[in-house]
């Protein structure tokens, strides 16, 4: 049995994600799709609204779970019995920080190898950020994210228009690093 991880903080999920977990999901036999806690990052949704989101947005698939870890990734993935972590790339810029990361998975577990999936160019320029800007600034995200996370955003943004600092702590506004 085939086992990959898809790891990343998904605050929200996009329809980037799910186009990179349904190409995990055909060519692996199961995809565990992991939810970080995002350290340091202040995430908009608290994890267990991260999972429920991709957990009916993933409901039909049936190869795919959803899963929550803390730690170190390749322990995680090695504690699944699983030999493969899925990242997914969608420009140039993605790729120093990708590469940077899977090197450093190997250099702590030699047995994972990363696997990079690029997405599908509708969705090339898409992030969790971008999506959590345009929202919270009273824009369409409508064919960006499952519907589910388009009620949520409209939950936590809709009440407090423009009040979610975007990018990171006060005084740093823009998109900043993209988000998963
Ligand atoms: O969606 P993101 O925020 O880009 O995902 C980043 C994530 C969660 C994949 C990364 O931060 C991660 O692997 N965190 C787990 C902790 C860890 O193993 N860190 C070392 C990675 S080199």
């Amino acid at each position: 049995m085939r086992r990959a991880i898809y790891p990343g903080s998904f605050d929200p999920v996009t329809n980037g994600h799910l186009d990179v977990i349904q190409r995990a999901a055909s060519v692996f036999d199961e995809v565990i799709v992991a939810v970080a806690p995002s350290v340091g990052k202040e995430p908009l949704f608290t994890l267990e609204e991260r999972v429920e989101m991709l957990c009916e947005a993933c409901g039909s698939m049936s190869n795919v779970r959803i899963d929550s870890f803390s730690g170190l990734l390749v322990r995680y993935a090695a504690a699944q019995q699983a030999s493969v972590i899925v990242k997914g790339l969608r420009a140039l810029s993605d790729f120093e920080f990708e590469f940077e990361m899977a090197l450093m998975n190997r250099r702590q577990d030699e047995g994972i190898e990363t696997v990079f999936m690029m997405t599908n160019a509708e969705y090339s320029y898409l992030s969790s950020s971008i999506v959590k800007e345009v929202a919270a600034l009273g824009g369409s995200v409508e064919g960006l994210v499952p519907k589910i996370a388009e009620g949520y955003l409209k939950q936590k943004l809709g009440s407090s228009l423009c009040t979610y600092e975007v990018g990171g702590p006060a005084g740093q506004s823009g998109l900043g690093r993209r988000s998963e």
